[in-house]
């Protein structure tokens, strides 16, 4: 890829899609065009919010496009893919969808296409994905750099194996429900004490983002825990509770029941 002004082309409009543009729209080394799959309402206000081209089919621009973003639901790469194949002359493709890596996007487009996969999660809304990514066989240096700034727009990321994305997208992509179920009842137990939801929201959001930033500092979380928890003490006694019960095999319980999901 050689010209400075990126062209990439969206295909999927939806929540995925609007958090990388958003990420995207104001770094002037790209031009960015945006179709979906009919929702001209979607398209429309996609144009309106982010000051982007919308087009009606992705092969109106496909020629002059250099990047292909397939960031619709894993269930109909498999289609497009066989169409997108017969237009494909050395764009880098990536895909956002969960399940479907370099290998299965290298079998199904021309050889040598040099291809990528991302797995961010939900809060790439709010520019704080922790994102996974990996390449394929046929990608350089300078389709990785666009896109690491394509992933920066939507926060953290680290790149990883292909099967390790696999192994680890419970962790990024599906842990947030766990912590949002705890915040739940947190949530609940708060509201118990006679402060609004808004309040209890508050208290719990702030201490959930306060505990992540001393997280970023180094410690472990181990040593974090231990010292809230002085032997004996109150945070001590509820810790007793988590142990009693297991709650790390709870956890790992967990993490294997996505894995077993993910593989049906
Ligand atoms: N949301 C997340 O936080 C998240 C996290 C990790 C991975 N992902 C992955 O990102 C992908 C998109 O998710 P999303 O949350 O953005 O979904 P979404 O909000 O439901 O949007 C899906 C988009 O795909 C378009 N689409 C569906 N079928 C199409 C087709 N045949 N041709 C062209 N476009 C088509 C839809 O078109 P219309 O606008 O016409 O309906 C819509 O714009 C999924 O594969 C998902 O697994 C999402």
């Amino acid at each position: 890829m050689s010209s400075t002004i990126k062209r990439i082309l969206f295909i999927g409009a939806g929540r995925m899609a609007q958090a990388i543009i958003s990420g995207l729209k104001n770094q002037s080394d790209f031009q960015i065009s945006v179709t979906n799959n009919g929702n001209d309402q979607r398209l429309n206000y996609v144009r309106d919010t982010f000051d982007v081209e919308v087009i009606e089919s992705w092969r109106e621009e496909i020629e002059t496009t250099d990047v292909v973003v397939l960031a619709m639901p894993p269930e109909v790469h498999d289609s497009l893919l066989n169409e997108l194949a017969k237009f494909i002359d050395k764009h880098l493709i990536v895909t956002v969808a969960a399940g479907i890596g370099p290998t299965y996007l290298e079998e199904s487009l021309p050889d040598g296409t040099p291809v990528a996969w991302m797995m961010p999660n939900t809060a790439a809304q709010v520019g704080q994905s922790m994102t996974l990514y990996t390449c394929g066989k046929h990608t350089d240096s300078s389709h990785e750099e666009l896109l690491q700034k394509m992933l920066s727009g939507i926060g953290s990321y680290e790149k990883v194996t292909e099967e390790q994305i696999h192994e680890l997208t419970p962790i990024t992509g599906s842990a947030p429900a766990f912590i949002y179920k705890m915040a739940e009842a947190l949530v609940n137990n708060a509201v118990d004490s006679g402060i609004s939801e808004q309040q209890a929201r508050k208290l719990v959001s702030e201490m959930i983002g306060g505990a992540a930033s001393m997280l970023k500092n180094g410690e472990s979380p181990k040593e974090l825990a231990e010292q809230v928890a002085s032997p004996g003490g109150v945070t001590a006694a509820g810790l007793k509770v988590f142990d009693e019960n297991n709650f790390e095999s709870l956890i790992n319980n967990a993490i294997k029941a996505c894995h077993q999901r993910a593989e049906k």
